[in-house]
């Protein structure tokens, strides 16, 4: 080939630049003004990285593995990875307890394995967001540890301490605390620390303008990388009244209330957006989004300067081990895209790593509908406005792991839990079955590759038990097959990606009262396409007056989509509304 031109070189990369290249067909007219953003119209995959592929065969997925499955990642359509932490880390709680924000975990490689996977990704056109935990550190960070060896050490207030003579502080909820006590007593220096999450993962000072700081300079160190954006774990809890007044009994049951967005939060994130978030092109996303749409809008209102989406859990919270009625789902997802219709930026998941897997919570994992169920949840999680999250194996339809032993199980808040649960005498069967529906190792099972020994993920000993389910369910035999959710899930990607309509467009939920169906449809410009989802394993009929006979069927997961709303168990269909 010839070598290109000047002028050729320029305009691509003003194509490029605009990210108007490709997308001719997507072209907006200014009737619906919409405003354009990359991180918009992303389909964000989350991986997570202990489970997805072990390379040197210790049983702990790795970054070479990653790099091993980039064509995989590639294949499937999607164009931002959010990577769970891979920082050094004494693994308490997998990664979200960092020892060095700086450096590798050295079970998962070293900075020059970081540096190959980043270059891998972007050379295939797919952006690296990191998870950034910084409301807490390790317990064993240089940082805890200069501050717990004595009173007048610098580092001293880069957490939050208590004297011991002051007596007991006010109680505060731990969520991970085998009596769930945040306070922890360290006899070195005669005070308590504070840790909302396990004792091993003490709580920053946020009002301290030296750790900001600090933390500002990790997040360049990151930046400069040229990662892609930030997902700003626990950071609702980051702020405290440090006078650490009393709260009323039972306040735990709210927790949220209590420790989400207080005191100046706003202020440290317009802070950290003016040192380090405006300055490169990042996406950010917080965890959680508050207490109510106001606080979920003042995180991300694009004049105050602070985060660019919300991740509310109201929707991941839904399901439950009893089930969970369709018609809450569809009010809470209906009631969150209203209130951020004309301002602002949601996420949209119904499952991550700290869930049970997608299709056992809020499909159907028997044989007869696992498959069926899963594409119509992900025919929903792409048709919704806002950014799609979609957590790794989800694709597969991988279900929760069938753990019965309490030995089987590896998460620090599961197995906390049950020793709690035996100090109480509680009736750890009960407790079994309950983390069998909802524990976190549900979700963390290893991604199954392939029906060799232990799914293809390791040639050793895994870290978590695979599911027995491997050798039926996993992405060798899904490749081979066209209708396999793997390949059910690039399809609908895709017309999320070829369609602007899914990204922008205005929803309407129809035929509201329906237990059974979720139909609505999104419009942009004189496009309309309507999305109907049988929730239910019998056949059920959406209510839309909407003449479908001449409608195009953009999706289905069915063979020929009726024409009169009647959906099939499970069923799914996106039609394009002439
Ligand atoms: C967030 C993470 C979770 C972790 C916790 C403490 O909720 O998603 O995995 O355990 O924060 O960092
Ligand atoms: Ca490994």
């Amino acid at each position: 080939m010839n070598k290109p031109s000047i002028p050729f070189i320029i305009a691509m990369t003003f194509f490029m630049l605009t990210g108007t290249f490709g997308r001719a067909q997507n072209s907006l007219n200014n009737k619906d003004s919409v405003d354009r953003k990359w991180w918009k119209e992303a389909v964000v995959y989350q991986l997570y990285p202990r489970s997805f592929k072990d390379d040197n065969g210790d049983g702990i997925g790795d970054l070479k593995g990653i790099i091993s499955k980039l064509d995989y990642i590639k294949s499937l359509g999607v164009d931002v990875v959010w990577l769970n932490p891979i920082y050094s880390s004494p693994n308490d709680d997998n990664g979200y307890d960092v020892s060095d924000y700086r450096d590798i975990m050295k079970d998962f490689g070293t900075m020059a394995d970081f540096d190959t996977l980043l270059k891998g990704m972007h050379a295939r056109g797919i952006k690296l967001v990191m998870d950034l935990v910084v409301n807490h550190s390790s317990d064993e960070h240089e940082w805890f540890k200069q501050s717990r060896s004595s009173r007048n050490n610098p580092y001293r207030e880069y957490y939050h301490w208590w004297n011991a003579e002051k007596g007991k502080p006010p109680y505060r909820y731990s969520l991970f605390d085998v009596n769930h006590d945040a306070w922890r007593y360290d006899s070195l220096t005669n005070a308590y620390y504070l840790h909302y999450f396990s004792r091993k993962q003490p709580d920053l000072n946020w009002e301290n303008s030296k750790l900001r700081q600090e933390v500002y300079d990790i997040m360049k160190f990151w930046a400069d990388k040229g990662i892609d954006g930030f997902r700003l774990d626990a950071f609702q809890f980051a702020a405290k009244d440090t006078t650490f007044p009393a709260f009323p009994q039972g306040f735990e049951k709210n927790f949220t209330q209590y420790y989400g967005m207080q005191g100046n939060l706003h202020g440290y994130l317009q802070e950290m957006n003016n040192q380090v978030l405006s300055k490169y092109n990042v996406m950010s996303v917080a965890e959680g989004a508050g207490n109510t749409f106001e606080d979920a809008h003042n995180l991300v209102d694009a004049d105050r300067n602070e985060l660019n989406m919300a991740y509310a859990f109201e929707g991941v919270d839904i399901a439950k081990p009893e089930g969970y009625s369709l018609l809450h789902l569809k009010s809470v997802f209906s009631k969150w895209d209203s209130a951020f219709a004309a301002k602002g930026w949601l996420s949209v998941f119904l499952a991550n790593h700290d869930q049970a897997r997608l299709v056992s919570r809020f499909g159907n994992d028997s044989p007869q509908f696992r498959a069926l169920s899963s594409k119509m949840l992900t025919t929903f999680l792409m048709t919704m406005r806002g950014t799609p999250y979609y957590y790794n194996g989800d694709e597969l339809g991988m279900t929760n792991a069938g753990f019965t032993k309490i030995e089987d199980y590896r998460d620090v808040q599961t197995l906390n839990e049950y020793q709690r649960q035996k100090n109480l005498g509680a009736d750890l069967q009960k407790y079994l079955q309950r983390i069998s529906f909802e524990s976190r190792d549900n979700g963390r099972t290893p991604f199954q590759w392939n029906s060799t020994g232990n799914a293809g993920f390791t040639k050793g000993k895994p870290w978590i038990t695979v599911n027995a389910n491997y050798k039926t369910i996993n992405a060798a035999a899904q490749e081979k097959d066209p209708a396999s959710t793997l390949n059910y899930f690039r399809r609908a990607v895709k017309l999320r990606k070829d369609n602007l309509v899914l990204v922008y467009g205005k929803y309407s939920l129809l035929d509201k009262q329906n237990p059974d169906t979720y139909a609505f449809t999104r419009e942009l410009n004189g496009k309309k396409l309507l999305v109907l989802l049988n929730f239910k394993d019998k056949t059920a009929t959406a209510q839309t007056d909407i003449n479908l006979s001449n409608a195009a069927v953009l999706l289905g997961n069915y063979d020929r989509p009726s024409k009169d709303g009647t959906l099939k168990p499970y069923e799914a269909v996106v039609y394009e509304l002439k």
